[in-house]
């Protein structure tokens, strides 16, 4: 069981003990990707990302990298340049980052969310215009030679039950299996609303043809919005907690789903801003969806 993290607040209490006490596989909510990690051309500002691969090594956790490739964390320099400096800038940036955490991460995240939302192709990002679809393999087999020990997975939202763009994901990820690209696993994001969601049934077909292609699954950002269910407060906590238990049940029946992975650890810091989507409310206390969890891990 995973969680998001942010450097600046593992140092607070109870946060850090939260973290120390509840999970076992960490991943930089955002301080290891690239408009942190170099802002500037040539920048090099790996403080925070070090810090949190430090916090989860010494207390015998995982790291998962997150993410090298991604529209939404490209610095605003990548933006302008040319195909041919996109291109050497890419792998320069790949070829950093990896080797500088070579033997400490899990798994990478190598590129997120290339997918178009309606499932009609790739997501028309400057990587795609500029350099065309074979960027994808080329990311992959990048961070394979930067660090052969690291998996290596694709990340992205929308897609985790049975609809066109989960469809188009599996196509593109039997496309690089196919083709002998080092892909090694797939992560679902999850972020979905208690009462707007993909079923166990569409969630557990999906994990099992992704497993198919000999793929690892994870449940990589997890968490559930309230704030649309109708009824009392107690209401939607009851139905955010069904909704957590359910979906994670579905990863501990399905062989190859490996990890959960929540988006952060308590709602006063969720990216989600006005709702209460996490397992530990604003004053950290344990929510019922806290408590769903543990009974689907413990197979109740
Ligand atoms: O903490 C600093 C603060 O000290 C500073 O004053 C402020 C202004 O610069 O920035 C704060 O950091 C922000 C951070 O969120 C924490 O709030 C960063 O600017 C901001 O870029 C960052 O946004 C992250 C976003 O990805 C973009 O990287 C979110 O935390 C993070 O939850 C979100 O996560 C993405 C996944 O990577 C990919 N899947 C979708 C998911 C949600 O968008």
């Amino acid at each position: 069981m995973g969680t998001a993290v942010q450097f600046s607040l593992l140092s607070t209490s109870p946060y850090g003990s939260i973290v120390d006490r509840e999970f076992s596989y960490l991943t930089a909510e955002y301080e290891m990707k690239w408009d942190i990690l170099e802002p500037a051309p040539g920048s090099g500002n790996f403080a925070a990302g070090d810090a949190i691969v430090a916090f989860g090594l010494a207390r015998g956790m995982r790291v998962k990298g997150h993410t090298l490739i991604w529209h939404g964390s490209t610095p605003s320099w990548v933006n302008t340049l040319s195909a041919s400096d996109l291109r050497a800038a890419v792998e320069r940036h790949i070829r950093t980052v990896v080797e500088h955490y070579r033997g400490e991460i899990d798994a990478w995240d190598v590129v997120n969310e290339a997918v178009a939302d309606d499932g009609s192709g790739l997501r028309d990002t400057v990587f795609l215009q500029r350099l065309g679809a074979s960027y994808i393999a080329d990311a992959f087999r990048l961070a394979h030679q930067g660090d052969p020990q690291a998996r290596l997975f694709y990340n992205d939202y929308g897609g985790e039950g049975l609809n066109a763009k989960a469809n188009r994901i599996y196509e593109l990820v039997r496309e690089l299996r196919t083709a002998g690209v080092p892909i090694d696993g797939i992560g679902l994001q999850m972020h979905i609303a208690a009462n707007s969601r993909p079923s166990d049934g569409e969630i557990a077909a999906n994990i099992r043809r992704l497993a198919a292609l000999g793929l690892t699954v994870h449940i990589s950002e997890m968490d559930v919005r309230v704030n649309s269910v109708p009824g009392s407060n107690a209401a939607r906590l009851e139905a955010q907690k069904a909704t957590y238990h359910d979906v994670v049940r579905v990863c501990v029946m399905e062989p190859r789903c490996e990890a959960v992975t929540f988006w952060g650890v308590t709602d006063a810091h969720s990216w989600i801003r006005g709702d209460s989507p996490l397992l530990f409310d604003a004053q950290y206390a344990a929510k019922p969806a806290y408590f769903g969890v543990l009974d689907a891990f413990s197979g109740r």
